[in-house]
């Protein structure tokens, strides 16, 4: 199974989240060994879950890009792990853009991970150097070098799995996704290794039709 996680970032309003769906579900090719992740930003994530549901659409799950530090409680404007329970089965945590403009360190983090885990949700834990601390429970790991963000300069294959030996020194249990400036151009670059389980898509997820590209790429070799 290979993982193909979508980061809208805040680059969407609702509109723009309805007319995606829309054309992507009138038009997407089924794909039986990709397991895509979908992370709209907070104040669409029950509304995706819920046309999810109602189309019966059982092959996309849904993530969060982010997790308060907070269990429930008096926290007001908060999106906790224990009211996205059930709503989301993943959690994106650790990107380096809340690290950046947020000033998230490592003992938020650690809190963000071990409440999702309370709640069922299941962390991707994105890192960009190889000395950040990975908090324990963890089991997917995104790999998004700071330079490759955005940028349109994806990594080399080789350098990615490079980091992933040094960083988790055969430790097969955690599943490995690559982010940073992926498209349908690289994607099956990334894919093809059996060392790296999934990719993470900023930019080439935003229009839908450029979305529709990779996964018809895909379907033709996974
Ligand atoms: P990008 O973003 O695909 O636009 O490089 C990836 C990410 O930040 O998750």
């Amino acid at each position: 199974m290979k993982y193909v996680v979508i980061n809208w970032k805040a680059k969407k309003n609702f509109a723009e989240v309805k007319n995606w769906l829309q054309a992507f579900f009138e038009n997407k090719p089924k794909l039986d060994n990709v397991q895509i992740i979908l992370a709209p930003s907070t104040p669409f994530l029950a509304w995706v879950k819920q046309y999810i549901e109602d189309k019966n659409i059982d092959d996309i799950k849904i993530a969060s890009q982010d997790v308060s530090k907070f269990d429930k409680g008096s926290y007001t404007g908060e999106a906790t792990a224990y009211s996205l329970q059930n709503i989301v089965e993943y959690a994106i945590i650790g990107h380096s853009e809340r690290r950046k403009y947020l000033n998230e360190d490592i003992s938020t983090l650690t809190q963000k991970v071990s409440l999702s885990l309370k709640y069922n949700i299941q962390p991707i834990f994105c890192t960009s150097k190889i000395e950040e601390e990975i908090p324990n429970g963890v089991r997917m790991i995104a790999y998004e070098p700071l330079d490759s963000i955005g940028t349109g300069n994806n990594l080399a294959v080789e350098k990615v799995i490079e980091f992933k030996n040094r960083k988790l020194k055969n430790n097969s249990r955690i599943i490995f996704l690559y982010g940073g400036s992926v498209n349908h151009n690289n994607i099956y670059e990334y894919l093809m290794q059996s060392d790296i389980d999934g990719v993470l898509i900023g930019t080439a997820s935003l229009e839908v039709d450029n979305f529709l590209k990779i996964l018809k790429k895909l379907k033709k070799r996974i």
